[in-house]
C-alpha cells in the first residue's frame, strides 16, 4: 500500500520523505491556506522534493474553468495530479484531462456510485473521505470496502486513495481491505511507529543495560 502525505508543509514532507515513507502528496485549498504559501510556489517545491504523484486541487466550479486550471497546475511538474471534486463538472474535467494523459484525483467522494462514475471518467485516483463519514456516524471503511469490491468486479484500474484518514486504525483497516493508497497527515503516519509496549520494553532494556556497566561504543 502506498503512503501519501496529506499536507502542504514542506518540512513535514521532507522529514518523512527522507525515511522513504512518502509515495506521494495530497493537498487541498484548506491545506494551502494552512501552509500560508502561494499554491503555485509551494506545489512546485513539493514536486521537486517528491517523485510520486502530487495532488493539486482546482477551485473553479464549471468544467471549462476547471479544465483551464487543471492544465495550468499540470504545467508545474510532470508528477502533478490534478484534483477535481466529484461533481458532474468535475467528472467532465476528469474525462478531458485524463484523455490528455494527465493524472486526475477525483476528491470529495462519499458514495460507491460516485466512485463508479469517477472510474468510468478515467480517474487515476478516487478519494473516498473516511473520516468525514465517521464524523456523521457512517462507517467510512464500509465505503472503502464497497469500492474495492466494485472496482475488482469490473477490473477498473482507478486506484482507491483512502482519504480523510484521521487515526492509525484507519490505516490498518484500509490496508486490510486493500485500498491502494492512504493519504494521512504527517502526525498520523508518525503515530504508526508508536506503541506503549515498545516504550515500556525499551525503558526496561535501558535500565537493565545500565546495570551491566557495559558499553558498545
Ligand atoms: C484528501 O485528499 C483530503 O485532502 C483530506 O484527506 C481531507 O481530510 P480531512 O477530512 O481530515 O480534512
Amino acid at each position: 500500500m502506498k503512503f501519501f502525505v496529506d499536507t502542504a508543509d514542506i518540512d513535514a514532507i521532507a522529514e518523512l520523505n527522507d525515511l522513504g515513507m512518502v509515495d506521494g502528496v495530497t493537498t487541498n485549498p484548506s491545506l494551502i491556506l494552512k501552509s500560508g504559501r502561494d499554491i503555485l510556489e509551494v506545489t512546485k517545491e513539493i514536486c521537486a522534493l517528491v517523485s510520486g504523484p502530487v495532488s493539486a486541487e482546482v477551485v473553479a466550479l464549471k468544467a471549462e474553468d476547471m479544465i483551464a486550471e487543471g492544465r495550468k497546475l499540470a504545467e508545474i511538474a510532470p508528477n502533478i495530479t490534478v484534483k477535481v471534486p466529484l461533481t458532474w463538472d468535475g467528472l467532465k474535467t476528469c474525462k478531458v484531462l485524463s484523455g490528455e494523459g494527465k493524472m486526475v484525483n477525483v476528491t470529495l467522494c462519499f458514495s460507491a456510485n460516485q466512485a463508479l462514475l469517477a472510474a468510468k471518467a478515467g480517474a487515476t485516483f478516487i478519494s473516498p473521505f473516511v473520516g468525514r463519514l465517521d464524523d456523521i456516524n457512517i462507517d467510512g471503511m464500509d465505503l472503502i470496502a464497497d469500492i474495492r469490491e466494485i472496482y475488482d468486479n469490473f477490473d477498473f484500474q482507478t486506484e482507491i486513495l483512502a482519504a480523510s484518514i484521521r487515526t492509525v486504525n484507519h490505516v490498518t483497516e484500509a490496508a486490510k481491505i486493500g485500498a491502494d493508497v492512504i493519504t494521512a497527515p504527517p502526525a498520523v503516519i508518525k503515530a504508526l511507529a508508536t506503541h506503549p509496549l515498545t516504550d515500556k520494553g525499551l525503558e526496561t532494556f535501558m535500565a537493565d543495560w545500565a546495570k551491566t556497566g557495559q558499553k558498545i561504543l
